[in-house]
């Protein structure tokens, strides 16, 4: 090699050999600047009627409806693991959905029967409640429709009813995935108002018109429903500056926490929340980014189990505090093995 490689060159690398400290696990461990843990995860469950009742989500091979029963179950498997919090999303029956999304203020609806049967059983794992009218209208819309317009200030009438039902019932964080303005400000006043000064709000704040939440539509059943788009109210992925504003309008309002949605297509967005404010940042890997893992790991095209841990590594890179993840519970038990 001297032969043809000067020497001085040897010694220019003498300083910049980074390879030196990955060059054995015990090192690479020893200089890993993130760590993953079951504490990063918030898993997000689907809830159906009945009892002893699970049923497959085609579009999301692995992952299941359940009976709040079975439910009750997977809180206890989940808080057996070291997993802070479960965010829950219910498929509504179908004769409940309307166009006025009356339900979504019931206080036996099944959202609510979820949350106090899993906070009976399983007080110890925290609870966060989806507020949006898309998983109790008859036209998969996140708020109420119109003459084929989505009204803002209607829509949070209706969604701080069904806030205060799901606080009654157990939930310990309210959490809008609506995109309606104002809402977190109405939900905290009214919420507070109500004696529920302790639950947290955590916001889908930069919530983006992602063409990566197909089955999560199929799983809650809004999505053969669901006219049209929701690019009215959720973001343009074309904007990042935006996201600025709406994370800074939703704390300014009283959010404890903010999210960005979807994940990995939005890393850039939940680095610069991270640097621009100082509260928990959390990040939804949504229901297409699960598809595309699972689907290209049953083609044979990636190794599975190392395409989710880097998926969810990359997260905590970004800056997130914590994942919604579908993977939380079989991750959470690889990471405790
Ligand atoms: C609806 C809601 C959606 C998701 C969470 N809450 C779908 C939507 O906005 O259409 C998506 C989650 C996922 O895709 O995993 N309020």
């Amino acid at each position: 090699m001297s032969d043809y490689w000067p020497k001085h060159d040897m010694e220019f690398l003498a300083g910049r050999r980074l390879r030196r400290t990955r060059a054995s696990a015990w090192s690479r461990n020893l200089v890993r600047e993130t760590v993953l843990t079951p504490s990063d995860f918030i898993w997000p469950l689907f809830i159906i009627d009945g009892q002893n009742e699970r049923t497959q989500i085609k579009t999301m091979p692995g992952v299941e409806r359940l009976s709040v029963d079975l439910a009750v179950e997977a809180a206890r498997q989940a808080a057996a693991e070291g997993i802070p919090a479960l965010a829950l999303f219910p498929n509504t029956q179908d004769d409940r959905r309307s166009e006025n999304a009356e339900e979504a203020y019931n206080p036996d609806n099944l959202m609510c029967r979820a949350l106090s049967a899993i906070k009976e059983a399983v007080p110890e794992i925290g609870l966060i409640a989806d507020v949006a009218l898309d998983e109790y209208s008859s036209d998969g819309q996140d708020g109420l429709v119109r003459d084929g317009r989505i009204l803002n200030d209607e829509t949070v009438h209706v969604m701080i009813r069904s806030a205060l039902v799901q606080a009654k019932a157990g939930a310990d964080i309210i959490a809008p995935s609506d995109m309606m303005d104002g809402r977190v400000g109405a939900l905290r006043a009214v919420l507070d108002a109500e004696g529920f000064e302790d639950t947290q709000i955590m916001s889908y704040a930069a919530k983006y018109a992602s063409a990566y939440y197909g089955p999560f539509r199929e799983a809650v059943g809004s999505g053969s429903r669901l006219r049209g788009d929701k690019r009215t109210y959720q973001m343009d992925y074309a904007n990042s500056d935006e996201a600025l504003r709406e994370v800074a309008q939703d704390l300014e309002e009283g959010a404890d926490s903010v999210m960005v949605k979807p994940g990995m297509p939005y890393l850039d967005i939940v680095r610069r929340v991270r640097e621009e404010f100082n509260v928990p940042v959390f990040v939804y890997q949504v229901s297409g980014e699960y598809a595309m893992l699972e689907f290209a790991a049953a083609a044979g095209a990636i190794n599975r189990d190392a395409s989710i841990l880097e998926s969810l590594y990359a997260f905590k890179r970004a800056g997130a505090s914590g994942i919604l993840t579908y993977y939380a519970l079989e991750m959470a038990r690889k990471l405790n093995a």
